[in-house]
């Protein structure tokens, strides 16, 4: 499989506006149609019979797809989102250039890249269902799951935005929002790596602290994070840290909301124990577990 980068390079200097112009109108219809009929977009497009020849580019490409025939027209599929993502961001100044993977999980793939100012940022595209979109492309079956794993991916990327937008400004040590397009979040670099895979710690008792005061301001600030694990947050060398990926955050007032608050501190807090030997937890994160879970309990 090309990576996303060559991809994206690739097939973005082979379209023109109007290509883009074809695409947006699929999209913007993913919800109203299972396939988008050509008429819709004809018409929809101003372009009328001329998005004849720009529809097989976008299907040759791969962005598109015509799961009941080429006649009954058009579903976009997740390169087409990208490539409509990033038209936009390129478009807004907000992205220069995307650089290499820094992490394909299963529910995003995120990347290296640069501002127009030569500023390391980090873009983060979601990609909901992405294994069993793929089934369904292979078999054709189901129009509407692959949609709505498209609008959930969307979905997702507006929730996680949203969570950074509410707790960066208020100082709790989460990625600096900068944009979002579609199923596509911009943020700021941090030059971390995943407290789940670092070999060496300091003080790993400080680490702990400062993840438990962090997630105390979220909560207070009305966001609990809900999937905290090892991996989800980043160290830097000087043993700062940064919590990611917040797509599922509820709000202290969701009828779940303690139960993952205790079972995010339950899985952290025995993550200490067996891997740094934590036995006892300081007396000021003892206190802030109480204030968080509304107990002293030990994992
Ligand atoms: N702001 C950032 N700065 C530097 N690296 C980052 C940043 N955000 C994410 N990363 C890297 O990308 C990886 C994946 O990010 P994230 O946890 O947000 O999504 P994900 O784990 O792929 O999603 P999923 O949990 O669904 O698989 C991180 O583990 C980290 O290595
Ligand atoms: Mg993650």
């Amino acid at each position: 499989m090309p990576s996303l980068i060559e991809y994206a390079r690739e097939v973005f200097r082979r379209l023109d506006e109007n290509h883009f112009k074809v695409l947006r109108v699929i999209e913007a219809n993913l919800s109203r149609y299972e396939v988008v009929p050509r008429e819709v977009i004809f018409r929809e497009s101003g372009l009328g019979q001329r998005a004849e020849k720009l529809l097989r580019k976008l299907h040759e490409y791969k962005l598109i797809w015509a799961p009941r025939g080429l006649e009954r027209g058009f579903c976009i599929n997740y390169n087409g989102l990208d490539l409509l993502a990033l038209k936009n961001l390129v478009d807004r100044n907000i992205i220069e250039s995307l650089g290499r993977p820094l992490g394909v999980g299963k529910e995003a793939d995120v990347y290296d890249a640069l501002s127009p100012k030569g500023e390391r940022i980090v873009v983060k595209f979601f990609r909901i269902g992405r294994t069993s979109f793929r089934r369904y492309e292979r078999h054709r079956t189901s129009l509407l799951s692959a949609h709505s794993y498209l609008a959930a991916s969307i979905k997702a990327a507006s929730k996680e935005y949203q969570a950074l937008r509410i707790l960066h400004p208020r100082g709790v040590k989460v990625p600096r929002p900068i944009a979002r397009s579609m199923h596509v979040i911009v943020t700021g670099f941090f030059r971390g790596i995943e407290l789940a895979i670092i070999q060496q710690l300091e003080d790993p008792l400080r680490i702990l602290g400062d993840i438990l005061e962090n997630v105390r301001k979220a909560r207070d600030a009305g966001v609990v994070h809900s999937d905290l694990s090892a991996y989800n947050v980043l160290v830097t060398p000087e043993e700062d840290i940064l919590i990611i990926d917040w797509p599922q955050w509820v709000s202290p007032r969701h009828p779940m909301a303690k139960t993952y608050l205790r079972r995010d501190l339950s899985g952290l807090i025995k993550f200490f124990k067996r891997k740094w030997k934590v036995s006892e937890l300081p007396e000021e994160c003892s206190k802030l577990v109480e204030d968080l879970c509304g107990e002293t309990f030990l994992a």
